[in-house]
């Protein structure tokens, strides 16, 4: 049995050696593989064999067939310069692209909008030291960020920095960056952060932040609110308007937070709402009816923040802003759960495809 698959083969071999013409190899496909071919014959000799044999028979035959039909299916197509055997117009064979994370587009775009105003893009890392993640940012050591239970702590010591950690915000970079530029400086510096929170809906053990900061002669507080207006209107709309909260953050002070006009209802009154009504629909599906929208913290660099960094305090000013990316993205695309971010789940990922 074997001399004679064997035998069938090479006459296969010469004959596409032959060959030609995607005609002449169609001739070939009949005759090798038809009805009437020999290789059909010894097909239909397999059931007479006993079953032991049958299995290791067929299998044989039916590697000689793939064998032949590729190399014929190939043969058949003709060279691509036969133009007559080349459809451009053939539809090709189905393929999926891939396409940017929905994070990733939010984060370019943020970026963008800051570096048209002249700030340079600059990525920390993500293990920090106790020093550049909170003591230079005048976190004090009682401060609850602190604790175990707020950030993740590596058990390895810097030489003289404290502990390792994973950063728990960007705002390390500005230590990091502060302590090695000079000013005038302008900075965005995106990545990620990690906390150990219960995942749910609008929490998750990591997320990303963008930060930003600038160190100058005679910034102001003005400068900061100039700059974050034109991001507002350049990421959400023209429309909007900004409110600024006190806050506090050690690292900065005077600090805010900052809230967006909402861009869905725009803070209009349902009609017919009583005048004491202060605030837009309730019925807003983003904001609930609250009329604003929180997207940052910011305020202008504590001067110890600047003297622990080796920036002379009363020469030098600056101002700082923290956003979160996974928050913005929720808002502008509105979407429920932080989780969608990271499920991988092409289902939700294509909507955002570009
Ligand atoms: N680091 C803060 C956080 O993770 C965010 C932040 C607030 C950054 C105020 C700043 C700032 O630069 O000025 O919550």
């Amino acid at each position: 049995m074997e001399e004679k698959i064997k035998s069938l083969e090479k006459a296969f071999e010469e004959d596409c050696q032959k060959a030609a013409t995607p005609k002449e190899f169609e001739f070939l496909r009949i005759k090798y593989l038809g009805r009437s071919s020999r290789l059909s014959q010894f097909f239909s000799q397999l059931p007479n064999l006993i079953p032991q044999e049958r299995g290791i028979w067929g299998k044989r035959l039916n590697c000689l067939k793939q064998k032949m039909t590729a190399l014929l299916a190939n043969e058949a197509r003709g060279p691509l310069k036969d133009e007559e055997n080349f459809d451009l117009t053939f539809p090709s064979s189905p393929f999926q692209l891939g396409s940017r994370h929905i994070l990733t587009t939010v984060n370019q775009k943020i970026c963008s909008i800051f570096e048209n105003l002249g700030f340079a893009v600059a990525e920390g890392g993500e293990i920090e030291d106790e020093w550049h993640n909170f003591t230079a940012l005048n976190i004090p050591l009682e401060h609850p960020s602190r604790d175990v239970f707020d950030t993740f702590y590596l058990d390895i010591k810097e030489k003289n920095n404290g502990k390792y950690l994973l950063r728990s915000h960007t705002s390390p970079s500005q230590t990091r960056i502060m302590k090695i530029g000079k000013p005038p400086l302008a900075v965005i510096s995106p990545g990620r952060v990690y906390r150990p929170d219960e995942v749910d809906a609008t929490h998750s053990f990591m997320f990303h932040q963008i930060e930003g900061f600038a160190v100058g002669e005679d910034l102001n507080f003005a400068h900061l609110k100039g700059v974050l207006l034109h991001f507002a209107h350049k990421f959400f709309t023209p429309e909007i308007t900004l409110r600024f909260r006190p806050h506090f953050f050690p690292f900065t002070e005077p600090s805010a937070e900052v809230d967006i006009s909402c861009f869905v209802c725009r803070r209009k009154k349902e009609k017919g709402a009583s005048r004491d009504t202060l605030h837009a629909s309730r019925k807003c599906s983003v904001c609930k009816g609250k009329g604003w929208l929180e997207v940052l913290g910011c305020g202008m660099i504590h001067p110890q923040v600047l003297d622990n960094c080796e920036i002379d305090s009363k020469k030098y000013k600056g101002f700082a802003f923290g956003m979160g990316v996974e928050r913005i993205a929720m808002l502008k695309y509105g979407i429920g759960d932080i989780r969608l971010f990271y499920e991988n789940d092409v289902r939700f990922l294509e909507q955002f495809s570009i």
